[in-house]
């Protein structure tokens, strides 16, 4: 009988990644967070007891139903919200508001349509007052990491949804950030530019010094971009787990099949369960006769 793998079960050369990975400095220090929310319902406990450590170039994803609290992990860590209690570290400073040292992408695109995507790189750079010269050839070397330097004249409305996230990136990526903060960015895409985007983001983290903290729902999309996955439970949001996974780099979307994906996949969905799994929908009380003339069964 042939042992069944477990999502725990490492090779030598993952193994020695992750302990090369630990080894490096620790690039956002998360240490006692706790958010709650007064809204006309009530009190709700959004996060609770969050301690986490991310290391330099680490990617981790965050996987958890929804209302489990990602996007207010995200915000808080973005400095747009600010924690009820605990503390944020971004080498080694603390998060006290908006900065330039994270980057953010979300799922609806975030590019100015009123400039052009050049313009748009251009933004944050120009802000910060560094001069248009530097700015116009870093944009160029920014949108040629992302593939869209034949597009730096274009409006965002002359792109496609994964063009536009792409100059998104760009955008983010231009302010030289430690950490992007990426809040389900391939959500709205097409299953297939979604896969094409994560081999994309995958490239351009091998060739950036960034780490990446990025959110989704979508089991696969984690285990193949992620270093470690932290699992969040719902009602008050707190860490459920933190999966290292164990599937070999550089990936690609064959390991889908490969049996570390496959035992990564079949824990987490054993951990995460799907909203209102407890409250399934009745169809008992369906007159059922008058749905159709056919006294048949389908089943
Ligand atoms: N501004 C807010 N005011 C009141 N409740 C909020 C606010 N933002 C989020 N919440 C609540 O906090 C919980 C977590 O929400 P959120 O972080 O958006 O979850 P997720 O992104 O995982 O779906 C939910 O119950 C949500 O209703
Ligand atoms: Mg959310």
């Amino acid at each position: 009988m042939i042992a069944s793998l477990s999502y725990k079960d490492q090779s030598p050369g993952v193994k020695a990644r992750f302990d090369k990975l630990k080894a490096r400095p620790k690039l956002l220090e998360i240490s006692g967070l706790y958010k709650r929310f007064h809204s006309k319902a009530g009190e709700v406990v959004a996060l609770q007891d969050i301690n986490l450590t991310v290391h330099r170039r680490e990617f981790m994803c965050v996987l958890g139903q929804s209302g489990c609290g990602k996007s207010t992990l995200i915000r808080i860590l973005a400095g747009l919200e600010t924690p009820s209690a605990g503390q944020v570290l971004v080498d080694g400073n603390p998060v006290i508001g908006p900065g330039r040292d994270r980057g953010m992408v979300f799922q609806s695109y975030t590019l100015f349509p009123w400039l052009t995507v050049k313009q748009n790189v251009m933004y944050g750079p120009r802000m910060a007052g560094k001069s248009d010269f530097t700015n116009q050839s870093e944009a160029r070397q920014w949108l040629a990491l992302v593939g869209l330097d034949k597009f730096e004249e274009s409006y965002p409305h002359q792109l496609s949804g994964g063009m536009k996230q792409r100059a998104a990136i760009a955008r983010a990526l231009a302010n030289e950030p430690r950490i992007l903060l990426m809040d389900e960015p391939f959500g709205a895409l097409d299953p297939q530019t979604r896969q094409q985007m994560q081999a994309y983001l995958l490239q351009i983290w091998k060739n950036v010094d960034i780490t990446i903290f990025f959110i989704t729902h979508d089991l696969d999309e984690a285990i193949f971009l992620s270093d470690r996955i932290l699992v969040l439970d719902p009602r008050p949001g707190r860490i459920r787990e933190i999966v290292e996974v164990p599937v070999p780099r550089p990936r690609d979307h064959e390991q889908i099949r490969s049996p570390e994906f496959l035992a990564t996949k079949s824990h987490l969905e054993t951990i995460i369960h799907p909203e209102d799994s407890h409250a399934k929908p009745s169809f008992d009380k369906l007159p059922i006769g008058r749905m159709t003339d056919v006294n048949d069964s389908v089943e």
